[in-house]
């Protein structure tokens, strides 16, 4: 029988841009959280590899080693058959790839996955991959690779996700910085409680939604969408676009944002999401 795994969209709450290395890759300081919405894989176990791409955003997925989750299962050694769903929009900000692999590779490693493949090589496969190997709530610092588990301090989140329709090459994103040397986050509060958490996650900054929106303007109406509905707390893009989320107190406010955004915007991808985090209290 296959091994299911599932690789749930992941959500920059913030991203913060603090220098650039010699080598042209970027520091960050990010509060990355994840969704229970997210790509599927089936893996078989056999002595040839294939992979096979399906779902709604199956068109233009490689099939063969350019794909991230080939390359996965490649520096690991294993071999199979391989069965991708595609559910979210890839390159996206909020995952993609680097999301498929860590799916793969914590399937085939459970929690030590950081170990079966060694912290360098996940980072090698993409600055996402080590972050999603752990889909809970962690501190991203450096290019990817400092990461700090925050289970007891992100409350449970009701978000909705807007994608336009718009592809934004990272590389691109990162190039129109204005500025590469912006503050840290500041400290988080102690304990998931809402409201001081909100409150805190609206003076922290995605700094590359500004760059984001000289290549691509309509992430600047997704947000003003997202503002515009019922119950809004914050809403801001994650990784380096196109997706916004907003966040609401109550899944029934999430889910009538849905509904709105949907209505006014057919060619939008907008979903509902709870994320892992903390029960409110
Ligand atoms: O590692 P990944 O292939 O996901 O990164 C895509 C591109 O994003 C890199 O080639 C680089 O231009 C940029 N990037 C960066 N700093 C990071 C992560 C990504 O400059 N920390």
């Amino acid at each position: 029988m296959a091994t299911e795994a599932f690789a749930p969209a992941k959500i920059n709450l913030t991203l913060h841009v603090t220098g650039q290395r010699q080598d042209g890759y970027h520091l960050l300081d990010s509060l990355v959280i994840f969704a229970d919405l997210g790509d599927r894989l089936w893996l078989n176990p056999g002595t040839v590899m294939s992979l096979q791409v399906i779902g709604p955003f199956a068109d233009g997925v490689p099939t063969d080693n350019r794909n991230l989750v080939w390359r996965a299962a490649e520096a690991v050694g294993w071999r199979g058959t391989i069965r991708l769903q595609k559910n979210l929009p890839h390159g996206a900000g909020i995952g993609g790839g680097s999301a498929d692999a860590a799916a793969l590779l914590r399937a085939l490693h459970g929690d030590d996955a950081t170990q079966g493949i060694g912290l360098q090589a996940a980072l090698a496969l993409g600055a996402d991959v080590p972050v999603c190997l752990h889909a809970g709530p962690q501190r991203m610092q450096g290019i990817g690779e400092h990461l700090t588990r925050l289970c007891q301090a992100v409350p449970r989140l009701f978000a909705v996700l807007v994608n336009p329709g718009v592809h934004v090459p990272t590389p691109q994103v990162f190039k129109a910085l204005t500025c590469r040397d912006n503050p840290e986050m500041t400290p988080m509060p102690d304990g998931p409680h809402r409201q001081s958490f909100m409150s805190w996650l609206a003076d922290q900054r995605n700094d590359l939604q500004a760059a984001a929106i000289t290549r691509a303007p309509v992430i600047k109406e997704v947000l003003a969408a997202l503002t515009a509905t019922r119950g809004c707390a914050l809403a801001r893009m994650s990784g380096s676009g196109a997706t916004c989320f907003g966040l609401y107190n109550s899944r029934d406010l999430a889910a009538q944002a849905t509904q709105d955004i949907a209505a006014s915007n057919p060619g939008w991808w907008v979903r509902s999401v709870i994320t892992c985090g903390r029960d409110n209290s």
